[in-house]
């Protein structure tokens, strides 16, 4: 028994990856709790590894796999997703362990020589193609764009398990390693953050990749991701939570989301969530000074209005509401309505700069933006309250019966 050991995930099935407890940040992303890499071994007659992890991560890789089995004796690699986070080890894999083989879809056969140069290994598979291993069979299906073009999930047939790649995972790093092991709380918290800020420009996709898996006529007892936990008890949790998200059905919730240099834009904001309140709309208070842009997307996945307030400074927006809306606007929520607001001193273009944001960002604006010069009055502030409760009436007759 090694520090590093394999945990069985079926019969012939072993988890093989690695726990990065310390990851805070993954491409803009606080990934709060830390993260892993998920690789799979099976044990069929062709030994099969399923991705590997991280480069960082290899020793700890190849510890869990010789924990079950010289790792000599694997004939196959499979590369699900090319994302270094997934292939950083492949190179490495492939000169210490020798396979005969290692497979990818044609993208992803592409990807690996665009990262790593030519290997003689590597072999294309087809979409719905089906590799014997032996005793057991393996059948790929592409899954282009989640979450890269390269993506296909391999499904174990004799097991009913499918090896998902980034898809129905998450971002958490811990000792257990199955969902029905973690509180549920956590699992939609951080379901729901991975979901907000990897997967949702692609929520159509997804839409009609879980179609196409669920209705392919193959049965699925257990999803082992390529991050978090593995699903081994009611998969269909998972998949129901995925394809929730991707709906993106707004609730009676708006996300204020804004940043303050001398308190006049704060004040902003508290009098904007006043009118939402005041109509009977939630608000999230988001001030980008506490608030990392990963939270604000996650908000965003369930709200129905964005309402952005930043003070002009240098003729341009605050710097921390120009990254957010960079982030949010390369993620697409979609459907949302929303208006803008700031305060300024003598110039007063962050305005005009939150409303084009919002227009990029195809979010409907739906009451006219408020600028306010140094300090807002009373009388400011009252107009604040009305943008909020505009907003938050247009809001509600949208929503019409969602809760
Ligand atoms: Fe976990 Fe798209 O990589």
């Amino acid at each position: 028994m090694t520090a590093f050991s394999a945990v069985q995930v079926a019969e012939n099935v072993f988890w093989v990856g690695a726990i990065d407890w310390s990851l805070r940040e993954f491409h803009g992303y606080n990934t709060s709790r830390g993260t892993t890499y998920n690789a799979y071994l099976v044990m069929a007659d062709k030994i099969t590894l399923i991705d590997t992890v991280k480069r960082p991560f290899f020793d700890e890789m190849m510890a869990r796999i010789a924990s079950v089995v010289d790792p000599s004796k694997i004939e196959y690699i499979v590369s699900n997703h090319a994302e270094m986070d997934h292939s950083g080890s492949l190179p490495e894999a492939v000169r210490v362990i020798q396979p005969a083989k290692v497979f990818a879809s044609s993208q992803g056969v592409k990807a690996l020589q665009e990262h790593f140069g030519p290997f003689t290994e590597l072999t294309e598979v087809k979409d719905t193609e089906t590799l014997s291993l032996g005793n057991l069979n393996l059948t790929f299906f592409e899954t282009r764009m989640l979450h890269w073009p390269d993506s296909m999930v391999s499904y174990l047939a004799e097991r009913q398990l499918l090896f998902s790649q980034d898809a129905f995972g998450m971002h958490l790093a811990s000792s257990e390693r199955f969902g029905d092991e973690l509180p549920e709380n956590i699992l939609v918290a951080e379901g729901e953050k991975y979901f907000a800020n990897i997967l949702m420009p692609f929520s159509p996709l997804i839409k009609k990749a879980v179609e196409r898996l669920t209705g392919a006529g193959i049965e699925i007892k257990i999803i082992a991701p390529d991050h978090g936990p593995i699903w081994r008890e009611k998969p269909e949790w998972i998949i129901g939570k995925y394809q929730e998200w991707a709906d993106q059905k707004p609730k009676k919730k708006a996300v204020v989301l804004y940043d303050t240099m001398w308190g006049s834009t704060e004040k902003m904001a508290q009098a904007v969530a006043e009118g939402l309140y005041s109509v009977g709309v939630a608000a999230d208070m988001l001030s980008l000074s506490a608030s990392h842009r990963s939270d604000v997307v996650t908000s965003l996945l369930d709200a129905g209005a964005l309402i952005v307030g930043s003070p002009t400074m240098n003729n341009q927006v605050y710097p921390s509401l120009a990254d957010c809306m960079t982030y949010l606007k390369g993620l697409k929520p979609k459907d949302l309505i929303g208006a803008a607001f700031g305060s300024y001193g003598w110039s007063g273009e962050s305005l005009g700069l939150l409303e084009k944001m919002l227009d990029d960002m195809k979010v409907e604006r739906v009451a006219e933006g408020i600028r306010v010069k140094y300090i807002p009055t009373e009388a400011d502030l009252t107009v604040c309250r009305e943008l909020g409760a505009q907003v938050g009436r247009a809001l509600l007759e949208k929503c019409g019966g969602n809760a």
